[in-house]
């Protein structure tokens, strides 16, 4: 049985009182839900995150983490400062960081090693781009994002990775892959999982959606047999909104 997830991607949003305040009102309206929420906010948070949901079943997660040990890397978080803080979980390969940052299949690749061999779960992220769609790309896109940066590990890696497909032309941007097509992506990714490991490791892996999910379109996406959860980010911001897809699951 896969486990559901929803969680909030919080971005460059919400500065510490308001992460306190954001988060208050998420505990006191969470539903009883079988999924595992989660929420992503920024780093100079998360500490005081973990502090404030010390009671609560809602997980603190990471935006992000380096794959270096330690070192000389100005700005960056390592996997070791995560876990010292009570953070287990990391999103890696967003395609904000591959647009905005520069990275690529193979430093993401990188990340994912140092993640894994760190226990720390990743939520690995990919999509394709507008153009991709439009000239029939996109499935030969995603697999190469999955085979680049995921195909070299062992089956027993994949216990400890949940994926997000964010088609990039959805992200922020209110158009939303319609209920089939999401479907049809994740089985499809299913399906390139089951070719280059075999159908137990692919059918035990959370696959989940993002990109313009609001409370008006969760119940459809969530319906679909592939699809185990979301990754929210504008609709997170809002308890009401986040509370509303975590009851839609
Ligand atoms: P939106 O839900 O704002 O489209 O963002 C999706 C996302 O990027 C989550 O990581």
């Amino acid at each position: 049985m896969r486990s559901k997830i929803v969680a909030g991607n919080w971005k460059m949003n919400k500065n510490m009182t308001e992460t306190e305040a954001l988060l208050a009102e998420l505990s006191a309206k969470l539903p009883d839900s079988d999924a595992e929420v989660m929420v992503a906010p920024t780093f100079v948070n998360l500490a005081v995150s973990v502090r404030n949901l010390e009671h609560s079943t809602i997980e603190v997660i990471a935006q992000n983490m380096h794959f270096a040990e330690s070192g000389a890397y100005t700005g960056e978080i390592s996997a070791d400062m995560l876990l010292d803080i009570g953070v287990d979980t990391a999103i890696i390969g967003h395609s904000e960081r591959r647009a905005y940052f520069g990275e690529t299949d193979e430093i993401l690749a990188k990340k994912v090693t140092t993640a894994l061999g760190k226990n720390i779960r990743v939520i690995f992220c990919f999509g394709e781009e507008l153009e991709d769609r439009k000239s029939d790309q996109h499935f030969s896109v995603v697999e190469s994002q999955l085979k680049n940066a995921l195909f070299s590990l062992e089956a027993s890696a994949w216990n400890h990775i949940v994926l997000a497909y964010e088609p990039v032309w959805a992200i922020g941007t209110g158009e939303t892959a319609s209920p089939e097509q999401a479907q049809e992506m994740h089985a499809f990714i299913r399906k390139t999982i089951t070719e280059a490991y075999d159908a137990a490791t692919a059918n035990k892996v959370s696959i989940l959606y993002g990109g313009s999910v609001k409370p008006g379109n969760a119940e459809e996406i969530f319906s679909k047999p592939d699809v185990d959860g979301g990754l929210i980010g504008g609709a997170s911001l809002v308890a009401d909104d986040f509370v509303a897809i975590i009851k839609s699951i």
